[in-house]
């Protein structure tokens, strides 16, 4: 326990495992989904809204926390309000990311599943109804489904084992760019198929009349999930930034990368989906279906699609990791394992639960609950239910318990740096972020 604590190397390796966190298969493959069944380009405002007004706050409160405490989301909050309750938040968290890691372990294991598709050339010449034919096929297979997940977490372990710097930063910042600049090239692609504009009409054009309270929820929900805010995977990074870094620009820079590449898939995939007469509605298949269809006709297609599932794994692997890190830090340090202990028990519980939400999506399964998948509902549960209240607790500890002074000190370094909008930022995490998240609340259960 009195070993000198891992940290990250530079504040460049800081944001590229915040963004790796926060960019992943919620963007690509959960926002244009929602999108798609909230009406497109009003969904998208409200998104966008919310991500900037209340998406930067959080986050920056997040990293105090983690900076300030120095430890995981119960240590650190043991930390700053030692002999309370608040460190419940942290084991909010903690429950944030076994949930959110089952079911992210499952939708992980099918991008290796596509990357052995289109290795093998499978997508060539097949329709799009032989593709989502292929796609339940695959779900109702009794073992690949259950390897690739293995496989994944597996991966995700092999990297936890090495640490932060060593493991989370080295990788993070060698696999975030190049997603970038392959997502960048599908975009260009999708822009210019025919029919590209009916699709864009759809993602950027409000329709009002579909705003409802909950759609605003599941925006809100998604901003949460897509930001990694809410559960501690912030807290946790931001006890391993660097004394000297800005955590103002370090959220800022994480937002912005994270809202763009959240456009980009939307830009990818609605063009494309239009093009080829696929409902914005399809759920799941849009990225899994229409995507591939897209590589089917383009010159190179056979590479660029082999390219997009590996970096889709990719994106997804830097944030799997940042959910297994949470659980790692905590047992190393509230339970007193080793790390390699820590990764494993995670690793295992984890799968444990993730194999369940896998089985549930088996057309002959019994892990269904009323229309509810196992799968869908520990995705709501942790997306619609237990970001909004981590989030929530998040705000109401640093406002309302740790206040200004102490919130300010850590962000401006010890008055060696200017915020500019630091009274701003305090006067969202203060009144803005909790009275909007209740009010989202409170709306939700009045409209069950
Ligand atoms: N932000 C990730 C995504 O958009 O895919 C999901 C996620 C990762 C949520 C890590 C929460 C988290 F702690």
């Amino acid at each position: 326990m009195n070993e000198k604590r891992d940290g990250f190397g530079s504040k460049l390796g800081a944001i590229a495992a915040a963004a790796g966190s926060a960019v992943g298969l919620g963007n690509i493959y959960r926002f244009p989904c929602l999108a798609g069944e909230n009406g497109g380009g009003a969904f998208l405002l409200i998104y966008v809204l919310i991500v900037l007004c209340l998406g930067i706050p959080i986050m920056m409160a997040e990293f105090y926390i983690g900076r300030r405490g120095g430890k995981n989301p119960v240590g650190s909050v043991k930390v700053l309000a030692p002999k309370t309750r608040w460190s419940l938040l942290g084991y909010v968290g903690i429950l944030a990311a076994f949930t959110i890691l089952a079911f992210y372990s499952t939708v992980s294991g099918w991008t290796l599943e596509y990357i052995y598709k289109a290795l093998t050339n499978y997508f060539a010449n097949k329709d799009i109804a032989t593709i989502e034919a292929g796609f339940s096929e695959f779900h109702n297979n009794p073992f690949r489904p259950y390897l690739w997940q293995v496989t994944f977490m597996g991966l995700t372990a092999f990297i936890i084992f090495k640490g932060i710097k060593d493991g989370v930063e080295k990788y993070t910042k060698i696999l975030m760019p190049a997603l970038f600049v392959i997502l960048i090239i599908l975009c260009v692609k999708s822009l210019t198929l025919n029919g590209a504009s009916e699709g864009l009409k759809f993602l950027f054009k409000p329709d009002f009349s579909k705003v409802d309270g909950t759609m605003i929820l599941a925006a809100l929900g998604q901003a949460f999930f897509s930001l990694s805010v809410g559960m501690g995977a912030l807290i946790t990074y931001g006890s391993y930034i660097c004394k000297k870094d800005n955590l103002s620009t370090t959220s800022l820079s994480v937002v912005m990368t994270d809202t763009m590449v959240a456009i980009l898939a939307g830009v990818i995939i609605f063009p494309a989906a239009f093009s080829f007469g696929i409902q914005p509605e399809a759920g799941p298949s849009l990225a899994f279906n229409t995507l591939p269809m897209i590589f089917n006709k383009m010159a190179g297609g056979y590479f660029f699609c082999i390219i997009f599932f590996i970096l889709l794994a990719i994106a997804a692997l830097t944030s799997t990791i940042s959910l297994l890190e949470v659980i790692v830090t905590f047992l190393t340090e509230e339970h007193g394992l080793k790390r390699n202990t820590a990764t494993w028990v995670g690793t295992l519980v984890s799968l444990f639960f993730g194999i369940f939400c896998t089985l549930s999506l088996r057309q002959d399964s019994v892990f269904v609950f009323g229309n509810l998948t196992f799968f869908d509902f520990m995705d709501k549960f942790s997306a619609n239910i237990l970001l909004p209240l981590g989030a929530l607790c998040i705000v109401i500890f640093t406002a309302w318990k740790m206040g200004k002074a102490s919130f300010y000190d850590e962000i401006t370094n010890q008055n060696t740096l200017k915020v500019a909008v630091k009274g701003f930022i305090f006067f969202i995490i203060k009144y803005v972020a909790p009275f909007v998240i209740i009010a989202i609340f409170i709306n939700q259960i009045f409209l069950s």
